[in-house]
């Protein structure tokens, strides 16, 4: 895969009507890359700013519920600017931690907060598709994707990958958006994210690649919470659960590989 971060699109990545339906496109991947590519470097901000600085609360949830035993190995799937794969150093004794996302620009971030800080030497960050993982059966006792499954192209294929890659007994994490179930919260989330938050998202990242008005399309039409916990159960895993963070507007799934 490429290892260097291509130049900037200077075009939406989305048009109007592609992004009624931007998880059937099928050259999504391109397009989320481009577009991740895009934001990159204001990435972390939007993710504060936008989430209220509610966004590293529902990671250090993630990595409660990943319960890390000294010693394991874990891996956080379509890492980014690699704020949940950092969380896990820093509060877990695993022995190693993988970050692996296929945006070059994103893992540029990445690699250059690693370096600021010695206590993150544990990770190692790969370039690689989350629907085709460069790793040898069983090789992690944990498994973390933070508001990545909803923009990979066939996420039924990656949870096959994420259960093949963790051992007997390891758990699978997955935090992500979906719409909340109250009524009131998602009218007021559907306002904030629909209108709201992809002027001054944009506006923040100067983007013009349209990521900040796909972010709530693709989670208006992505799975539910409970389709997504049903289709972690179908890709073999045992206990698929979910909770809600934040009146509904985040959501936790945890699952375990069968010992
Ligand atoms: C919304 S960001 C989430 C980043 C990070 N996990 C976080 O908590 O902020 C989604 C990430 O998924 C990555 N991604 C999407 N599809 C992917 C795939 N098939 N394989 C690997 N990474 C993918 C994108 O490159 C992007 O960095």
């Amino acid at each position: 895969m490429q290892e260097t971060a291509p130049a900037q699109p200077t075009a939406p990545s989305w048009t109007a009507r592609e992004l009624a339906a931007p998880h059937t496109q099928a050259d999504k991947p391109a397009r989320v890359q481009s577009m991740f590519d895009a934001i990159a470097p204001s990435y972390d901000l939007n993710n504060r700013v936008h989430s209220l600085w509610r966004d590293q609360a529902w990671r250090r949830a993630a990595v409660r519920a990943a319960q890390v035993q000294a010693g394991q190995d874990v891996l956080d799937v379509a890492c980014g600017t690699g704020d949940l794969t950092q969380a896990l150093a820093r509060r877990t004794q695993a022995k190693a931690v993988t970050g692996l996302d296929f945006t070059a620009g994103m893992l540029e971030v990445a690699r250059v907060k690693q370096a600021r800080d010695p206590d993150l030497a544990r990770i190692t960050y790969i370039q690689g598709d989350a629907m085709a993982l460069p790793f040898a059966d069983a090789s992690f006792d944990a498994l973390t994707i933070a508001f990545g499954i909803r923009n990979v192209q066939h996420p039924d294929r990656a949870l096959a990958e994420f259960h093949r890659v963790l051992r007997p007994g390891g758990r699978l994490v997955i935090l992500e958006f979906h719409r909340p179930r109250n009524p009131l919260v998602r009218w007021f989330n559907g306002v904030y994210a629909g209108h709201i938050m992809p002027r001054t998202a944009t506006l923040l990242a100067r983007d013009k690649s349209g990521a900040y008005r796909y972010l709530p399309k693709s989670v208006g039409s992505f799975m539910d919470a409970e389709q997504l916990r049903a289709e972690v159960a179908r890709a073999g895993f045992a206990d698929a659960t979910v909770r809600p963070l934040t009146m509904g507007i985040c959501w936790l799934h945890g699952a375990v590989k069968r010992a």
